[in-house]
């Protein structure tokens, strides 16, 4: 008698534990991906004009730069911009995905055709920063480079 209800809890256990490992997996399934897309409309006019990228001033010490990317490079190619300035990068791409990341900074982002990828970064040092394509995109990938010149 005892065996029958010891084996129902059996199953009925096991049963719980596949449902649990069943929703954990779905749950994660729906997580988004780990790339680090930073989109903040509330704060960046994402209205960038892509027709004229480039670097124009928004504010007191504060900087729009409005970058179109395509394989294999970055329009425009080097930006300048004051130290201590706030820069609100905005992005987009022509063709495939590719990878906005400044070197030796947090902006790092994925930036996907039909879409503007945005960052906001404050310089506090003088220097040259790297921009790089961190995405594979092609045979040029590795060339596809820009820079951001803080003086
Ligand atoms: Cu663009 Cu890799």
């Amino acid at each position: 008698k005892y065996e029958k209800i010891w084996l129902i809890f059996g199953i009925g256990s096991l049963l719980v534990f596949l449902s649990v490992i069943g929703v954990g997996a779905y749950y994660k399934g729906q997580q988004p991906p780990s790339c680090l897309t930073t989109i903040d409309p509330e704060k960046v006019d994402q209205t960038a004009p892509f027709d004229q990228p480039g670097v124009k001033q928004v504010g007191d010490n504060h900087y729009q730069v409005a970058i179109v990317m395509q394989a294999f490079a970055f329009t425009p190619n080097t930006i300048k911009v004051p130290k201590g300035a706030t820069v609100d990068f905005v992005v987009t791409t022509k063709d495939v995905v590719h990878g906005f990341e400044i070197a030796g900074t947090n902006v790092n982002m994925m930036v996907e055709p039909g879409y503007v990828s945005t960052a906001t970064k404050v310089f506090d040092k003088k220097g040259e920063y790297l921009i790089l394509c961190n995405e594979y995109c092609g045979t040029g990938h590795h060339m596809m480079t820009a820079k951001v010149e803080v003086t």
